[in-house]
């Protein structure tokens, strides 16, 4: 097979699409809040939300009825025509690529709210070919509705095969934005046996030895300690990697317990250390989890300040409070002050928090 050439990925698919983008901009999206517009009382309370988080998300996906997947659909262009969304993202989540009602979102959501769109996430990706089809689809429908600005692609990693294919995902297409982990999906389809939407279980764990008796025979049935493992560990880390080769970025997903907050700050939190970006929210409750976490904690900026600092032109070693730092650990530095400026442009508490840290502190 011949390959396309490379220049040719940077050509729109349809005459008259907007031109691919060659990087895709980091806006934070530290929580995607899921809605229903279907259900009137969720949606009427979508303008007062605008600027309090950072992606709004209308749901046509799972979670809508198969009878309500009209109204969401016209509820989605109702709202995101009459609201001015200022610096919050507004995205969508239609239906599965082999669902019937998958056609009739792109159709109806890029002629009618296109320009409002920023990003389309796409359910139950297997391959490159799922984000292929969407990928020619987009032009085209871009191309009539006389757009000037493509819609970006994020693809739900929530199938085995999507997993084993997570690079070519990643790298199918320009307009590819990111990734996020779909445990509920990806849990059925491996037929993993936890019943549970993201987070840990008591059963996943690891067990301390056995203490010694005199004799130094084990005592199996001796109280010991467990730790629970995270069942998402490998599949977060794999997606992570796949983004970041392809410069794109890596979410966590749903976290279903709604009244755990503190098991999920904790799955928001390792996700958040292991490389993600974001994650989403199913309640208005997770979105402030989501925020904290991640945004870079006041003690880190300010850890990573002083190590730029005491850095100077970034090259050698230094010794900062018995630990070495050297050209790696600056990068790492760097990583987190980036971060925080960017957050800090959007957010005045943060930008306070972070602008009252002492220089040399
Ligand atoms: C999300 O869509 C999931 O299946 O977890
Ligand atoms: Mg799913």
């Amino acid at each position: 097979m011949t390959h396309k050439s490379p220049k040719d990925f940077f050509r729109p698919l349809a005459v008259g699409a907007p031109a691919p983008l060659r990087e895709i901009p980091a806006r934070p999206s530290r929580a995607i809040h899921f809605f229903d517009p279907s259900n009137e009382k969720m949606a009427a309370k979508i303008p007062a939300m605008v600027g309090t988080v950072d992606v709004l998300l209308g749901n046509l996906e799972d979670a809508v009825k198969a009878d309500n997947k009209e109204a969401a659909r016209h509820g989605l262009v109702k709202i995101a025509q009459e609201t001015d969304f200022g610096p919050t993202q507004l995205w969508t989540r239609i239906n599965s690529l082999d669902s019937p009602w998958v056609l009739d979102d792109l159709t109806t959501l890029v002629p009618a709210i296109g320009d409002k769109l920023d990003v389309i996430m796409v359910p139950k990706v297997q391959g490159a070919e799922d984000i292929h089809y969407v990928d020619r689809l987009l032009a085209q429908l871009e191309a009539k509705a006389g757009l000037t600005r493509p819609i970006l692609i994020h693809a739900i990693l929530e199938t085995a095969r999507g997993v084993a294919n997570v690079e070519e995902i990643c790298g199918a297409s320009p307009r590819m934005q990111g990734l996020s982990l779909g445990p509920a999906d990806l849990a059925a389809d491996r037929k993993m046996k936890t019943t549970r939407v993201g987070g840990g279980h008591p059963g996943y764990l690891v067990r301390q030895d056995p203490p010694r008796d005199d004799s130094g025979a084990s005592v199996i049935d001796a109280p010991r300690s467990v730790f629970q493992q995270d069942l998402w560990h490998y599949t977060i880390a794999k997606m992570v990697d796949a983004c970041a080769t392809h410069g794109i970025y890596p979410y966590y997903g749903p976290f279903g317990d709604i009244a755990d907050v503190v098991a999920c700050e904790d799955q928001f939190r390792n996700a958040f250390l292991l490389g993600c970006v974001g994650t989403w929210s199913l309640h208005p409750k997770q979105i402030a989890i989501a925020n904290r976490v991640f945004s870079p904690s006041v003690e880190d900026v300010a850890h990573a300040r002083r190590v730029v600092a005491a850095m100077g032109d970034g090259t050698g070693a230094v010794m900062l409070d018995g630990k070495m730092e050297d050209d790696a650990s600056l990068k790492q530095c760097l990583v987190m002050v980036e971060l925080a400026e960017k957050l800090a442009s959007i957010d005045p508490e943060l930008k306070a928090a972070y602008d009252a840290i002492e220089v040399g502190a």
